[in-house]
């Protein structure tokens, strides 16, 4: 049932606010500030290092987490696509652990991953949304993220939901490890209460905007997305969701990496999506704004009201989000680049919920 919604996909967006404060219900204690106790399958405290694996979206939201483990948890993190960690012949040590992340928890080539840690004799969670999935079942330890079935074959909630249970593991991990002081575990869990009403603010004043710049980019033949820290897996998310449903060529790059060859790409017809809040590498990235800027450029910039107050480039449209902690922002900031993506399919007419060619749930290699 789709409600009063055109898509499921417009659905499971909107019902983000909802599902996250569910999820995080069963993470954090609301009345402490802190994360609940871990798991005792995984010793979060002794491994010397993590990995971490998954597809597609799964695999963006595991990038997320691999910058949280290593910051807050100062845990080393190995992270690669599915489908190259298990052929790689990576050199696993039997006392880390491997965090596989998947939505429909079947997907072929996560399990093998999966299946090639435990025969090394990692200790095994799973990030899954399908609890009685065969990624559930063969783990030590299940983080499930209780999105609710998600229909739209293009992930939106289980992103965001997935980024959530990943930062309360990261905090945990930190505690556990004694790199996240009590106080800093008071802030990042005051910080992410806060996320489902902040999120629920975006959703409703963005969509005007969301919605006339679909028309600007359904005209485009190719997207450059680009960001640093997390908001670098978002950027490939954002072209990700774009190519998905509205069949336009985009790319996500790191935004450090534009004068290494996309600023080739760069002339008045190709629009640059750019995800900056005003963290510790806005100005750097606002230094590569300017350079597509200098180059005729069209900018959509996304950022928040700092952001917008210190930059003084002209953009094509600047989105302007609350000012939100760093960790919350991939959660906030995943907003616009679903909302854009998904307006701009449907002004295209594709068919948003079964994109062509994909399926949900990719049980073969
Ligand atoms: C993108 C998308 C896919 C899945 C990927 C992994 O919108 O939905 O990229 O994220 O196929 O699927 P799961 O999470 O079920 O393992």
């Amino acid at each position: 049932d789709k409600g009063n919604h055109r898509h499921f996909m417009e659905k499971e967006i909107y019902e983000q606010p909802e599902v996250i404060s569910h999820a995080l219900g069963q993470y954090i204690d609301f009345i402490e500030n802190k994360v609940n106790p871990m798991t005792a399958a995984i010793d979060f405290a002794k491994v010397p290092s993590l990995a971490i694996s998954a597809c597609g979206t799964a695999y963006l939201a595991g990038l997320v987490g691999k910058y949280w483990f290593e910051r807050y948890a100062r845990l080393p993190v190995e992270i690669d696509v599915a489908s190259e960690f298990r052929y790689r012949e990576i050199p696993l040590s039997p006392q880390s652990a491997a965090l596989f992340i998947s939505q429909s928890g079947e997907t072929a080539d996560t399990l093998a991953s999966l299946r090639y840690c435990k025969e090394h004799g990692l200790k095994i969670g799973a990030v899954v949304n399908v609890k009685e999935s065969t990624i559930a079942r063969e783990s030590d330890a299940v983080f499930p993220i209780m999105a609710g079935p998600e229909i739209g074959v293009a992930s939106t909630k289980a992103f965001t939901c997935q980024l959530s249970v990943l930062a309360t593991l990261a905090i945990g991990a930190g505690r556990a490890r004694g790199t996240v002081s009590e106080a800093e575990e008071k802030a990042l869990v005051r910080s992410l209460a806060e996320m489902p009403r902040i999120m629920g603010k975006v959703l409703n004043s963005i969509q005007p905007t969301m919605e006339s710049l679909s028309r600007e980019l359904s005209k485009c033949k190719d997207v450059l997305y680009l960001g640093r820290g997390t908001s670098y897996p978002l950027a490939m998310e954002g072209a990700l969701k774009l190519k998905e449903i509205s069949y336009i060529h985009a790319e996500g790059y790191a935004a450090g990496e534009l004068k290494h060859g996309p600023i080739a790409l760069i002339d008045e017809n190709m629009p640059v999506i750019v995800i900056a809040p005003h963290d510790r590498f806005f100005e750097k990235t606002v230094s590569n704004m300017q350079e597509v800027a200098a180059r005729g450029g069209r900018i959509i910039f996304i950022t928040d009201e700092k952001g917008a107050a210190a930059s003084k480039l002209e953009t094509m449209s600047t989105i302007i989000l609350p000012n939100v902690d760093e960790i919350i922002a991939p959660m906030i900031f995943a907003l616009p680049i679903q909302l854009l993506a998904y307006h701009t399919a449907v002004f295209m007419g594709t068919d948003v919920d079964q994109p062509r060619n994909l399926a949900k749930s990719v049980t073969v290699e």
